[in-house]
């Protein structure tokens, strides 16, 4: 049932039979089960040590090129980082994800995001620029992708003459060659900035997390301190590299996706648009509707450290499980009139208050933050230029990865 043929095209039809007829649904060609409703999708996020990361990414070793893997994976990186002498985050369970998580998020608390506004405004505005000059171009490459790596290079503090390179590695990483060249780059950034910070030449206002993470105690604001977490040690090259290697993938496709889904989505509900052209105080919780509608990352595995019982259906320790995202967002039990796109639906004072397309719990997205930021800034640089843009649908593609919803051309005229 999932993953047939029609499912990547549109995954929501069998969502809904999932939810209505099968909510804990067994595949045994794929060796896995699937949670579909909100509510049980959303319990499982808040179980990591039962719901495990680790074991995922023991079991999808272990399953070799089996269908399992396939239906888990978003990306050959992601199998590196599972893999690799220092694993990333997205695979390990607590408490040692609790410690790598602590020691990278300073530089993701609020106030380091926002020190990023301006540079991702200038990003945008200045991508933005280009086009009305042609009346129009191609979303993804012109404006979406560019904008989500050019964010990300400055976040790591990527210096300036490396980031055409770069930037090239991170377009054409499915690409051969392209994923162990980024690899031996990050081990050389992490080299490179220790060193700097070690000759006291790191830059403080422009420091980069990476930078953060090798010298974790040079320069701290009051800020930091208050608001992030205790100082831990340095982390090693190897550490440093699988992080910038998941930061390098899971901060630059689903960002693009994200971008994507929500330019698709406002060719098709003008009203809604224009209503983001005048009230762009609106566009936060329209973005919030853009990942609820079309979850970037459609799904989560997990694999189970303990016997379950759900629905009846007895799932035995180590069985593999797809916690579907992108269904739990249209469940009809969670929100009113699911399929239909309603940017006016998330409102502080209503429940749920936003979708779980940043995930929930201990691996809720480290990137949330700058992503809603790039969301922000960039729609409304947007609805400032194209108040009546139009995409073509005929030759809109969507996008190949395996777990995701988005699009990877988007032609569009202004
Ligand atoms: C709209 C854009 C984005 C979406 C939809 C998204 C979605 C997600 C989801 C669903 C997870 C949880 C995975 C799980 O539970 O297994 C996650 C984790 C993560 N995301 Fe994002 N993400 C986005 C942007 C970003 C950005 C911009 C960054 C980095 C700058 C980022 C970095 C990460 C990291 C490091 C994790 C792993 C966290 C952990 O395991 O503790 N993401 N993301």
């Amino acid at each position: 049932m999932i993953f047939g043929p029609d499912f990547h095209r549109d995954p929501y039809p069998v969502y809904r039979r999932l939810r209505d007829e099968a909510p804990c649904h067994h595949e045994p060609a794929l060796g896995l089960y699937a949670l579909s409703r909100y509510e049980d999708v959303l319990a499982a996020l808040r179980q990591p040590t039962v719901f495990s990361s680790a074991a995922r990414a023991v079991a999808s070793s272990a399953a070799g090129a089996g269908p399992y893997r396939g239906a888990d994976t978003v990306s050959p990186e992601r199998e590196t980082a599972a893999e690799g002498p220092a694993r990333s985050l997205l695979f390990l369970d607590p408490p040692e994800h609790q410690v790598l998580r602590q020691a990278v998020s300073r530089g993701f608390t609020p106030q380091a995001v926002l020190r990023l506004e301006p540079a991702v405004r200038d990003i945008a505005a200045g991508l933005a620029d280009r086009i009305p000059d042609r009346g129009g171009g191609e979303f993804v490459t012109e404006f979406a992708a560019p904008l989500a790596i050019a964010v990300i290079l400055r976040l790591l503090g990527v210096p300036e003459a490396d980031r055409a390179r770069v930037s090239e590695l991170l377009s054409a990483s499915a690409l051969s060659g392209a994923e162990a060249e980024l690899r031996s780059y990050w081990l050389g950034l992490s080299a490179l900035l220790r060193d700097r910070e070690d000759a006291g030449e790191g830059d403080g206002e422009d420091r980069g997390v990476v930078a953060a993470l090798v010298r974790p105690d040079a320069g701290l604001r009051d800020a930091d301190v208050a608001a992030g977490p205790a100082v831990r040690a340095p982390l090693t090259d190897e550490q440093v590299a699988a992080f910038c290697a998941l930061v390098g993938q899971a901060g630059t496709e689903s960002v693009a996706m994200a971008l994507s889904n929500a330019l698709v989505l406002f060719g098709r509900h003008h009203d809604q648009w224009r209503t983001l052209c005048a009230r762009p105080d609106a566009i936060p919780a329209a973005f919030e509707e853009v990942l609820r509608y079309w979850a970037p990352t459609q799904h989560q595995g997990r694999t189970l450290t303990a016997a379950v019982r759900l629905h009846g259906r007895l799932l035995p320790a180590g069985a593999h499980v797809l916690l579907l995202t992108g269904s739990a967002g249209r469940d009809e039990r969670a929100y009113p009139d699911p399929d239909v796109f309603d940017i006016g639906r998330f409102h502080p004072d209503r429940r749920p208050s936003t979708a779980l397309g940043f995930g929930l719990g201990a691996h809720f997205c480290l990137g949330a933050a700058l992503a809603r930021l790039q969301a922000r800034v960039a729609l409304r640089e947007l609805t400032r230029r194209f108040p009546r843009y139009r995409t073509d649908e005929e030759r809109t593609v969507r996008s190949e990865v395996m777990n995701g919803f988005g699009h990877s051309r988007v032609p569009f005229s202004t």
